[in-house]
């Protein structure tokens, strides 16, 4: 073991030596430099100065309502669990759908079902018997694009737009993707994701734009501001920065998990995204499942929506936020001492909106109980109301019936397909390009391999129609290429062969191979990779390894075309590549990648590589937890790194660790 152990990394200082040819650029180790080190929580200044007016409507508002009525708009309930009558009946502030959660629980639904829906809601929140009455609101999880309706467009995952380096793009999708959610009669968001992702296992690793918190807080901005618009236009809806906080440094990333980090580390690197979209005025935050219990520290703070410091101390208090938490779902019941439905923790610590998508009547009753026996302060609920009312004042949602939209049940709103294309185009990282087999001619005889190339699913991710992505077919996802669609209409049908396994063609028939892998689509709780497992792609897909294998050492260029969720260690398939390209997620339009990989029919390049990697790449199969140069470590590509068609340079064949297991740090 100890010999292995000494041969890997003898053999990864050999291949850094080699890659040392290149000029990447410098390491991001998820800290910013010294001298801009934050000792406390910032004070952020939202465009949403607070209105006299509106404030004093408002405490005459609470001051009119009962107990129970105030409860009720804390409370946000599922569309399986409610109906519109007992959103009348309970005062119900808001409701969800959960990722594969449809009306009629039909997937099926057209956007005029969603829409009537939103209008049923909202008819019985303001048929109750409230002197001024309180509409609801609906929150979804529209995370690339309003991914769990049929027929929308599905942009790349964050971890694609981190690639891509390119804030006024992701503005445009924040907007796009407003628009699409307003389509459907909803008003909120439950994005962006700001996490600081540092262990690439976690299973949310795509959601995360970076391990670069500078990044991660231009993107939270413009995607925040791009996405509220200040409700200037019936297009906007309201944001969610989540999930407060540390949600990325988990320890060995395993999702709900623990944050060690020290409380300057979540200033300063989890915490950079808020600012950002703090400054933007975002008006809703997600807390984090996670719990926070820093490692040079004695105090364990248990899980994070009953951390007072933090959510009402950091979040309200110092950096002045003053729109309203939402909890995430049924979180509160692993708050210690609590239970699904009775949290009296959770809402002194903050929490001003509680997601009990089904327990929503006990934890009504139970609330009420504990503001009746002296549990939770009045003035406590009374300034939850004050800020979702204060939120929904300012979004507009008073008077404006979901289907008033100009948008709203508009086929054409829910897509923007050249913008999404134009995403992947930009988000794409070229790792290898050996004697320049990229770009690609026309004409050429394609042989295709993978099951990726024709599997939508793989191309989408998690999050998508259904909340792991999984369990839905090509039919579900009606418009959009696969890349298999993508590379017939760019090469025409008859010169590209499609064989899943490779297995069963003569390779020598063909000038170039395309092989296509994919990680099967995984969101959280479900996705992570736990040690003793490695990080090791070909470990966890023997087919895409053994299709790969059929095609190379034939004399035939190979490329390879990757999609995963994480950076992962990918020696063994990049050996048998000519041409690596890393697509993560990118959704809907492959064409995005044909515009890049293909030249045009002059001969001519049409679009470049512009991607350059959000996470460094591991050289091992067992990378260290921040997968960053260290002691005994360095990664195969760097952060930042990415070729083009610029670049010339060959890489020789990469050293392979045969660890089938890691060890399990505690
Ligand atoms: C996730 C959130 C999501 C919520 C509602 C939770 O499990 O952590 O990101 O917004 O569910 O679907
Ligand atoms: C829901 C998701 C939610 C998850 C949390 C699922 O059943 O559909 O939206 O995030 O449960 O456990």
């Amino acid at each position: 073991m100890k010999n292995l152990k000494s041969r890997i990394l003898l053999a990864s200082a050999a291949c850094a030596l080699m890659l040392g040819a290149f000029s990447v650029p410098a390491l991001i180790n998820a800290k910013p430099a010294a001298n801009t080190q934050l000792a406390d929580w910032p004070k952020i200044t939202s465009p949403f100065a607070k209105n006299a007016a509106q404030e004093a409507q408002i405490a005459q508002m609470v001051a009119s309502m009962s107990l129970r009525q105030k409860i009720g708009q804390m409370t946000q309930a599922e569309i399986k669990a409610i109906t519109p009558d007992e959103v009348r009946q309970y005062y119900i502030g808001s409701v969800l759908n959960g990722g594969g959660s449809w009306p009629k629980m039909n997937k099926n639904s057209s956007i005029k079902d969603w829409v009537d829906l939103a209008d049923a809601y909202y008819d019985a929140s303001i048929a109750t018997d409230l002197k001024s009455p309180i509409p609801v609101i609906w929150g979804i999880d529209a995370v690339h694009g309003n991914n769990n309706v049929k027929g929308a467009t599905i942009y790349p995952h964050n971890i694609n737009l981190g690639a891509a380096r390119n804030p006024q793009l992701v503005g445009e999708i924040a907007a796009a993707t407003a628009k699409s959610v307003r389509a459907t009669g909803i008003n909120w968001a439950f994005a962006p994701t700001l996490a600081v992702v540092q262990d690439q296992r976690w299973g949310r690793t795509y959601e995360s734009y970076s391990v670069d918190p500078q990044l991660v807080r231009k993107y939270g901005e413009v995607f925040v501001r791009s996405m509220q618009g200040e409700f200037k236009k019936d297009t906007n809806v309201i944001a969610s920065a989540k999930h407060f906080l540390g949600d990325g440094g988990t320890f060995n990333g395993i999702d709900q998990g623990e944050n060690r980090s020290s409380l300057s580390e979540l200033i300063n690197t989890h915490g950079q995204g808020y600012y950002g979209a703090l400054g933007a005025g975002a008006q809703t935050v997600m807390i984090t499942y996670n719990s926070w219990s820093p490692a040079k520290s004695a105090t364990n703070n248990g899980k994070m929506h009953g951390v007072t410091e933090l959510v009402t101390g950091a979040l309200k208090e110092k950096m002045g936020f003053d729109g309203f938490v939402i909890s995430d779902w049924n979180a509160i019941e692993q708050v210690q001492g609590c239970t699904k439905s009775h949290c009296p923790q959770a809402i002194n610590a903050g929490n001003d909106m509680i997601m009990v998508p089904e327990d929503w009547k006990a934890f009504i009753d139970n609330t009420e109980k504990d503001v009746l026996e002296g549990r939770i302060p009045m003035s406590r609920i009374d300034d939850a109301v004050t800020r979702i009312l204060r939120v929904k004042m300012r979004a507009g949602i008073f008077g404006n019936r979901p289907s008033s939209s100009s948008v709203a049940g508009v086929e054409s709103a829910i897509s923007n397909r050249p913008l999404a294309r134009r995403a992947v185009r930009e988000s794409l990282v070229l790792l290898k390009n050996n004697n320049s087999v990229l770009p690609l001619s026309r004409g050429k005889r394609i042989l295709v391999v993978g099951t990726a190339a024709d599997t939508m699913a793989k191309q989408t991710g998690g999050w998508t129609v259904t909340w792991q992505g999984d369990e839905i077919t090509n039919a579900d996802i009606p418009n959009g290429d696969t890349l298999l669609a993508a590379i017939r209409a760019e090469s025409g049908s008859r010169n590209v062969t499609y064989s899943a396994t490779g297995a069963d063609v003569n390779v020598r028939n063909f000038d170039v191979v395309i092989a296509v892998m994919g990680e099967k689509p995984y969101a959280e709780m479900k996705g992570d990779i736990r040690p003793p497992e490695t990080m090791r792609y070909s470990d966890r897909y023997p087919a895409d390894a053994a299709a790969i294998a059929a095609v190379s050492g034939k004399g035939v260029p190979v490329v390879t075309v990757l999609y995963s969720g994480r950076t992962l260690y990918s020696n063994p398939m990049l050996n048998k590549s000519d041409a690596f390209v890393a697509a993560f997620l990118p959704g809907t339009e492959a064409k995005g990648i044909t515009d890049v990989l293909f030249k045009n029919a002059r001969g001519q390049i049409r679009y470049d590589f512009k991607g350059k990697l959000p996470f460094s790449w591991p050289s091992n199969a067992c990378p260290p937890a921040a997968n960053v140069a260290q002691a005994n470590y360095r990664p195969l590509f760097n952060y930042g790194y990415g070729l083009n068609y610029q670049t010339r340079r060959n890489i020789a064949q990469l050293p392979l660790d045969s660890r089938t297991s890691c060890p399990n740090p505690q």
